[in-house]
């Protein structure tokens, strides 16, 4: 985070998350689900930086030409509920460099959101506890809560229940997106939960974490919305497939997908195989990043 003289603007990094579990409980009468996830950041990250605008509006601007920058992008929906909640009548400009691939199973921008809380948090001096930013996160999105913690968590309820884990071992970890886009909310309607026949051994991998033990965590990755998204978009369980082979330790779709991530222990293996997974299938969101600790994040932003 950089401070103006007078906290004029601030800058923060936005990172990416993955999944390590994430089993589906039960459907809930509101439509959403109850999950229980193991979430772990990584290092990719968007940059998002925060200004007070002169005028009372919200301005956003992104490196993306798709994406809108209107009260559809979550950013604006985050300084929006901000402004409001906490009658805060300055506008605010918002720039948004991205490079964690959109609508992937990264939460990125569910991440981009909690930046958006906490940047507004500081320049305003609004002095949020975790908590109340975690609160009104949650009104924008299922895993805004676990984006303003970072690190490695259980999460539980619609997302929001979140339990602070000890952190992951290291490794790192490939991503590779096919060309494709999958809605979240599609996945979860096509979800059959009585047909899930293989859910996470979600104790077993806690257990791994505690225990540092990064094999352990491998054998335990499972996601049950790969039988939703896997038939429907069959690269996906292809590029599993593949990476498997190319000296990967583990290999999982993140959240509802399409990402695929993939653990190594040797970041030359891992570029390795993302040069090859990139010409294999055309694909060009292939990345090679690691895991991210909350303890690291203390002090950072
Ligand atoms: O909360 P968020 O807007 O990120 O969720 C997107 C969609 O994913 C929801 O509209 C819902 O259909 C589905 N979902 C769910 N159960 C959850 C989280 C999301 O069914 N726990």
């Amino acid at each position: 985070m950089e401070y103006g003289d007078y906290m004029e603007y601030i800058k923060l990094k936005s990172r990416a998350k993955i999944n390590l579990t994430l089993d589906v409980v039960a459907k809930r009468e509101d439509g959403y689900h109850d999950l229980e996830m193991i979430m772990q950041t990584v290092s990719l990250y968007d940059s998002i930086f925060i200004k007070k605008a002169e005028n009372d509006g919200i301005v956003v601007k992104t490196n993306l030409y798709y994406l809108p920058t209107d009260e559809r992008n979550i950013t604006y929906k985050a300084a929006k509920l901000i402004k409001e909640e906490f009658d805060i009548q300055q506008g605010v400009y918002i720039e948004l460099t991205k490079r964690i691939p959109v609508a992937a199973g990264l939460a990125g921008g569910s991440g981009n959101c909690a930046a958006v809380i906490k940047g507004m948090n500081k320049l305003f001096d609004l002095n949020l506890s975790m908590e109340r930013m975690m609160e009104l996160g949650a009104r924008l999105g299922s895993d805004v809560p676990y984006c303003l913690m970072e690190g490695t968590a259980l999460a539980q309820g619609r997302g929001e229940i979140l339990t602070a884990l000890s952190p992951c071992p290291h490794f790192y970890v490939l991503l590779a997106k096919p060309d494709i886009s999958v809605s979240t909310a599609q996945v979860y309607k096509n979800l059959k939960l009585e047909e899930v026949k293989s859910h996470p051994n979600t104790k077993a991998v806690l257990k791994a974490i505690e225990d540092g033990d990064a094999e352990g965590i491998s054998l335990g990755l499972c996601n049950v919305l790969e039988t939703v998204t896997i038939p429907c978009k069959p690269i996906v369980g292809n590029i599993k497939e593949f990476i498997q082979n190319q000296g990967a330790f583990g290999v999982l779709m993140s959240g509802s997908g399409p990402t695929v991530f993939a653990m190594f222990h040797k970041k030359e293996t891992a570029k390795d195989a993302a040069y090859k997974v990139k010409e294999k299938f055309g694909i060009k969101d292939v990345y090679v990043t690691e895991i991210y600790n909350s303890t690291c994040a203390k002090g950072k932003n």
